[in-house]
């Protein structure tokens, strides 16, 4: 016997408890949820992770709020499910708001819940995916909720750089609960269902008299494509939770181990003929520099971010003889390739990323320099533009890159030059590296003879005999060698291998300064 019941009665409660937690806001809420074409947050953790491989933590963690009669509403789990679990047998720490209880706002308790896994995730080393439904702070508790937010941001700061953080925006993320997404390393969301913005239409609508939908103010589009916030967006919940399963095995758990391995089939050693006619004979004409990415990398699995935004340059993640890589390509088909504010960032945030887990960085060059106009010196292409360039500088991990047509002016230098510490360097026989284009040379040093086409027209091509070609950078060494396109692959995999010992370090400091 016991003083406050029978074992069975402690057992009867604890499936009663259970039964509440699993329920959440109840039946009515969870039909709302489905009709809106969202799942639940329990439904979401059991797409996300392998059958039965969830543990749950903290079901029966409850508010303390008193207030605005929330003592007669309490919900075990308080409107986040915790725990952690598997993604194709590897560990990772999740949170998964509820938006059927208390519109998945965030109390002090719910709050707690989330640093709890955030800080098991950080002290074994494994990654965190949190999935955000959540109608912001619990307005019941008020500053408690705050305090709460701060919490989780603080830890967002220390495990980053340490441990990847995933986003999955899957509801309402508004107001200052956008700074935990925004702050960990990816964000994906879901068209049509989840929308993040700082304020929403209410408040734009009283200060700046502008009429917006939640859609265009901060949905899936929006952020995709408009404010590059977001990293990819999904048709519906199932198919971002799939997609999240496949990115995560690309990621190392933590800051000290190594990108995963994965079996490849795929021959190291494989040819690809049709690269040598992959870069048109006119240095003008545009291709698609997506083609070389795919067939370079694994079975041609490139999982791109970002795809719908600074479409100039392009970033993702592919493997290698099974180990991944990051990949950093301008695209010449979008502003012939240029690097702008917009394409600058991207990238700088994608290689830091990169240099913080090990992955070794990839970089496929054809850039005829920076975008020129007034809107990027007005908007600061100075300071983004460095940001890609002292991303590239400070990275310690393997770099190798292969100059395919253009590489001019500072814009060669940024990505990844042998300057840069840039470990193999190649460039295709129809690299050009200068310091800019013939015909902008040309204007420039025989602007004296710019009346006399014929002249100009030689001028020209002398310039090009001798400075848009590979041999000028090979005969310095600034590129190790002339490949052909077919053998790139092999050549990437060769350099990657005896790559995989490089130790390099940077000078003891507490962080850098990168112009922010
Ligand atoms: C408590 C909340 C809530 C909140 C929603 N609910 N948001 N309860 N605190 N923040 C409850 C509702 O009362 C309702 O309860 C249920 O959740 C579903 O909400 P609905 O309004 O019926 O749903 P919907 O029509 O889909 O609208 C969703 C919504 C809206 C757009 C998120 O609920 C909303 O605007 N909520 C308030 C958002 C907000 O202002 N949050 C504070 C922002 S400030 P019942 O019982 O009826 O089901 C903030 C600061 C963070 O977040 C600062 C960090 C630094």
């Amino acid at each position: 016997m016991r003083g406050c019941g029978t074992v069975q009665e402690i057992l009867d409660q604890l499936e009663a408890k259970r039964r509440a937690a699993r329920q959440g806001g109840g039946e009515r809420r969870i039909q709302a949820q489905h009709r809106r074409g969202k799942l639940t947050a329990r439904e979401r953790i059991e797409l996300l992770l392998d059958p039965g491989s969830f543990e749950e933590v903290d079901m029966f963690v409850e508010h303390r709020c008193t207030d605005f009669g929330m003592d007669a509403q309490r919900i075990p789990g308080d409107g986040v499910v915790c725990g952690q679990g598997t993604i194709n047998g590897r560990l990772v720490f999740v949170f998964s708001q509820d938006f059927t209880v208390f519109g998945g706002s965030l109390s002090e308790a719910h709050a707690e819940k989330i640093c709890k896994v955030m800080d098991r995730a950080l002290r074994v080393g494994a990654p965190v995916i949190g999935i955000n439904d959540s109608g912001g702070a619990r307005i019941q508790e008020g500053i408690a909720s705050l305090a709460g937010y701060a919490e989780v941001f603080q830890r967002n700061v220390l495990a980053s750089g340490v441990i990847p953080q995933i986003s999955l925006v899957m509801g309402p993320c508004a107001g200052g609960a956008v700074y935990s997404p925004a702050m960990t390393d990816f964000i994906f969301m879901v068209r049509g269902t989840s929308y993040m913005f700082v304020t929403g239409p209410d408040v734009v609508k009283t200060v700046t008299n502008e009429e917006v939908s939640h859609e265009e103010l901060g949905g899936a589009a929006t952020h995709t494509e408009r404010s590059g916030v977001a990293d990819l967006a999904f048709d519906n919940d199932v198919q971002a939770l799939h997609e999240v399963r496949r990115f995560f095995d690309f990621l190392p758990l933590n800051n000290r181990e190594p990108p995963p391995e994965r079996p490849s089939f795929d021959d190291p050693e494989r040819e690809e003929p049709s690269l040598d006619s992959l870069v048109p004979a006119d240095p003008n004409k545009p291709y698609d520099m997506k083609e070389l990415v795919t067939k370079v990398v694994d079975e041609g699995d490139f999982f791109e971010l970002q795809p719908d935004y600074a479409r100039n340059i392009i970033i993702g993640f592919g493997r290698i003889e099974g180990r991944t890589v990051g990949v950093v390509a301008n695209q010449p088909m979008v502003l012939a390739g240029c690097l702008d504010i917009a394409a600058s960032i991207k990238a700088a945030r994608f290689v830091r990323f990169c240099d913080c887990f090990n992955i070794p960085i990839l970089t496929f060059v054809d850039v005829p320099g920076f975008l020129p106009g007034t809107a990027q010196e007005y908007g600061g292409i100075i300071k983004h533009g460095a940001k890609l360039l002292f991303a590239y500088a400070e990275a310690t991990v393997p770099k190798v890159t292969v100059i395919t047509r253009k590489a001019y002016g500072g814009a060669y230098d940024v990505m990844s030059s042998k300057h840069l510490r840039g470990d193999v360097n190649y460039a295709w026989p129809t690299a050009e590296i200068a310091v800019m284009g013939p015909k902008g040379a040309v204007e420039i040093v025989f602007r004296a003879e710019k009346d006399d086409p014929e002249r100009i027209r030689a001028r020209e091509r002398e310039y090009r005999e001798r400075f848009a070609n590979p041999f000028v950078a090979a005969r310095r060494g600034y590129v190790d060698d002339i490949i052909m396109p077919h053998g790139t692959r092999r050549r990437i995999a060769r350099s990657l291998r005896w790559l995989r010992t490089k130790q390099l370090a940077n000078p003891w400091k507490k962080h850098s300064n990168i112009p922010l």
